[in-house]
């Protein structure tokens, strides 16, 4: 079996922020798989496949890949941000482990990217400077009960929270239900960096306490990070700047 799999990060959205290892990595594939936005970042050669899914389909497009390495192909599997933030890396391994025994003996290796949580957070400043969690809001994959419980001990726990998938047009509710649980826990006046569509041409970024965020405020290309209690603002004319200190008392 002489095929491989590598399963890489494509950054947030500027080509800049793509790491060379990478780019390099995506120069000598035969076959590229990804969620059908992510592959449509790519350039097009002779010589390269590109195999572009649908985002419900991660097990299946894991599989696909797994048996194009199988069968000889320099496999790439595309993520934005990070392939092992709630994306690809994972699936690949779920497939991996329920999969047929040689998919074992490939050669597999997980190539990091810049994550949307820290694309997010170096555009406002430094909201992740002290302890910080991410989650994700989904509940396409776990109950609405276990987002809750971990949302609350996040916030009772005083961290900075990074949120992933905050709202869809299929979930457009469970946001709202997330911003009533942390005004419940941090109060009104904690600040909110909503950060859509980073280091893209869509860019915008707005700072709000708890007391104005707004469920409309965010989609599916958004990143919204609640500062923990020590979160604070810099006032400039150039833009405020958003940072937690590195010490807490
Ligand atoms: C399925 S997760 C994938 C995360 C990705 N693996 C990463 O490491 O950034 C998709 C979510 O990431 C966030 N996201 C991805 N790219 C983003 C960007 N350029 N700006 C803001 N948020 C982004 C959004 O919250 C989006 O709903």
């Amino acid at each position: 079996m002489s095929g491989s799999i590598l399963i890489a990060g494509i950054g947030p959205g500027d080509e800049a922020l793509i790491t060379p290892q990478v780019s390099a990595a995506l120069a000598e594939a035969t076959d590229v798989f990804g969620y059908i936005p992510y592959v449509a970042r790519l350039v097009p050669r002779a010589g390269l496949t590109l195999h572009a899914s649908d985002n419900r389909a991660e097990l299946d497009r894991a599989g696909q890949a797994l048996d194009c390495a199988a069968s000889g192909g320099r496999v790439v599997v595309v993520s934005s941000g990070d392939p092992g933030v709630f994306a690809m890396a994972a699936a690949v391994f779920e497939a991996l482990e329920a999969g047929p025994a040689h998919w074992r003996d490939l050669d597999i290796q997980v190539l990091p990217g810049i994550t949307a949580m820290l694309a997010a957070s170096a555009r406002a400043g430094a909201p992740l400077g002290h302890d910080f969690c991410a989650i994700n809001l989904s509940d396409n994959l776990k109950p609405w009960a276990l987002i809750e419980r971990r949302l609350r001990l996040a916030a009772q726990a005083d961290f900075a929270m990074a949120f992933y998938n905050p709202r869809s047009q299929a979930r457009p509710d469970g946001f709202a239900r997330a911003l009533a649980v942390l005004r419940e826990e941090c109060g009104l006046d904690r600040p909110v960096l909503f950060a859509r569509a980073v280091t893209t041409p869509d860019e915008a970024l707005r700072v709000v306490t708890l007391r104005d965020a707004r469920p409309d405020m965010a989609d599916m290309r958004t990143m919204v990070i609640v500062g923990s209690s020590q979160t604070r603002l810099i006032a400039r004319d150039a833009g405020p700047i958003l940072y937690t200190p590195r010490s807490a008392s």
